[in-house]
């Protein structure tokens, strides 16, 4: 009874392993310092969120569309992205902080994917993030850094993100 006990539990553990290593979502995290206050940069991701709900950016290609406000505070910003093409929705956040004593903002941007066994996303969870803070006009002002890569962002070095 002892071993068939163990074996039930081996089994449970097993068939969780095999779970878990499908289903790991692919994910982008990505840095921007930019030289404005998180208040400014705040209301320019939101105001852009908000001009790219319906679908009308994407009448040409790309992935400019359907994008959906969750919640916002003062230094969190929650989204949603639909991809046209295959419906399948991503998960945005905007972590916002003052960054050091100067008058610039920490933005930490964080776009994961469902789960749902692809191991590469084509630099969709970075252009999500990305489509923003440029749409935006955040990647004019003059001070504007971006810390990433592609460990951080799947597929990131090779990001179409006018197409993708
Ligand atoms: C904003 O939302 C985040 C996440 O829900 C929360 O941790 C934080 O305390 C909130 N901040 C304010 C000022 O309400
Ligand atoms: C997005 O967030 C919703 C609500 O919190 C959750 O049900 C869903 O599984 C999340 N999707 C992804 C892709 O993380």
């Amino acid at each position: 009874m002892h071993t068939k006990t163990l074996l039930v539990a081996a089994l449970i553990v097993g068939s969780c392993g095999v779970i878990t290593a499908e289903a790991v979502p692919l994910m982008c995290k990505a840095v921007w310092v930019i030289g404005a206050s998180c208040e400014d940069v705040s209301t320019a991701l939101v105001n852009q969120i908000k001009s790219w709900t319906g679908i009308d950016g994407c009448a040409t290609g790309g992935e400019k569309c359907l994008y959906e406000l969750v919640s916002v505070n003062q230094t969190h910003i929650f989204a949603k992205h639909t991809n046209p093409t295959d419906k399948s929705v991503d998960n945005l956040t905007f972590i916002l902080k003052r960054h050091r004593e100067s008058p610039a903002c920490r933005t930490v941007g964080i776009s994961v994917s469902a789960a749902d066994g692809k191991t590469r996303d084509s630099g969709t969870n970075y252009c999500n993030l990305w489509n923003l803070v440029e749409g935006s006009g955040l990647t004019s002002i003059s001070l504007f850094k971006e810390i990433t890569n592609d460990w951080m962002c799947n597929e990131r070095s090779t990001a179409k993100c006018d197409i993708v």
